[in-house]
């Protein structure tokens, strides 16, 4: 029988060794209670929580309009949506913007949903690869814009490249879309990982009302545990057919999860910058065993946790360093491209010690 979901090439390549430990995530390392706890003064453990009941569609309305006027100024509550983590959002958000037969546009490298998803709806997608300094070609975007898009998928900070984007370039994409009357759709899973808090980028679903923005509490917050996603859009709507499009999925998010995150956005810099932190300190080290690395190299990003590493024949080179090592890295495959590589994790504890691994294996 046909199947009418593609399984995602990172989990299948991952399916093949699923005892190895994974070098390539993209969340920093996840906090445990107890070094949550250190780091804000709060007892994590003791939730306030009595009402054991569903939770809106919507989701909670006190921590929407916290977010709201913390993360999305310009935004209301009404805008936020409560999602079971950022892949629901995702899959909510293309099957709201995204019909059979309309052209999407997305850069690759890619995290792989942004292009599977659109191309499951039956869309045509457009990957406009980005250079070999992460760059936008913006001739190539215009083109693609122009050639009747519906929607431009954004993904800054980057996954798996750890690009960011000035606010003048995001400016400039903005215009383009305005111009062509594209849609965007913004995955900001990243936000609050950039290594330079002053290179933040405003959502953009708070600067252009065609938009979609989408956070979630596994990546910046570095919290997978906690598995809560949000959209945020002011088109109301854009925003009613998401709303109908989750009652067919999660219904409404977990009120434990919310509990715990009410109690976790004013901490939100505090807990981002402990990955930067951490991320700066990774990114630090690979550098220096870069310099003239005779197999690897690396156009290393400014934000998020992970980089993307060229390499000559990257699935054989992966392949061998699970089976020999139990090491796991995603290869360049994985995230639609070309480009012969790997993403590496920058965000985790153990960094210094698997890398001395990985760097002196050949096959
Ligand atoms: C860019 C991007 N968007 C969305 C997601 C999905 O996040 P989650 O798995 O927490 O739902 C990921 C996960 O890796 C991601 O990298």
């Amino acid at each position: 029988m046909e199947k009418n979901f593609k399984n995602l090439t990172m989990m299948s390549w991952s399916d093949r060794w699923p005892n190895a430990m994974p070098l390539s995530n993209s969340n920093p390392e996840p906090f445990t209670a107890a070094e949550l706890s250190e780091l804000t003064g709060q007892d994590w453990l003791a939730l306030p929580l009595n009402d054991l009941d569903y939770q809106t569609a919507q989701g909670d309305p006190n921590l929407r309009s916290d977010m709201a006027q913390q993360w999305y100024p310009k935004c209301q509550p009404n805008d936020v949506m409560l999602c079971a983590g950022a892949q629901e959002a995702l899959f909510i958000a293309f099957q709201t913007l995204v019909k059979s037969g309309e052209h999407v546009v997305c850069f690759t490298p890619a995290f792989e949903p942004l292009i599977l998803m659109p191309e499951q709806i039956g869309a045509r997608v457009t990957k406009l690869p980005l250079g070999s300094n992460w760059e936008i070609d913006f001739n190539a975007l215009e083109d693609a814009l122009k050639d009747h898009a519906k929607l431009l998928v954004l993904n800054f900070p980057h996954n798996p490249t750890g690009a960011h984007i000035s606010i003048e370039i995001l400016e400039e994409i903005i215009q383009l879309c305005e111009k062509y009357g594209v849609w965007v759709l913004s995955d900001e899973v990243f936000r609050g990982l950039e290594h330079n808090k002053n290179d933040r980028l405003p959502a953009v679903a708070n600067i252009y009302p065609q938009a979609v923005s989408l956070g979630v509490m596994s990546k910046a917050f570095a919290l997978p545990a906690i598995r809560l996603g949000w959209l945020v859009c002011q088109d109301k709507n854009t925003y009613q057919q998401m709303l109908e499009i989750k009652n067919h999925l999660s219904i409404c998010v977990s009120g434990l999860d919310v509990a715990f995150m009410k109690k976790m956005v004013p901490f939100d810099e505090l807990i981002w910058q402990r990955s930067v932190d951490l991320t700066n300190q990774n990114k630090k080290l690979l550098q220096k065993a870069l310099i003239n690395h005779p197999t690897f190299h690396c156009q290393m990003g400014t934000a998020s946790a992970t980089c993307f590493i060229g390499c000559q024949n990257d699935q054989i080179w992966t392949a061998s360093l699970a089976q020999n090592h139990q090491l796991k890295l995603l290869p360049g495959f994985c995230f639609a491209t070309e480009k012969q590589g790997f993403r590496l994790s920058l965000g985790q504890k153990n960094f210094k010690q698997t890398m001395d691994t990985w760097l002196n294996y050949s096959v």
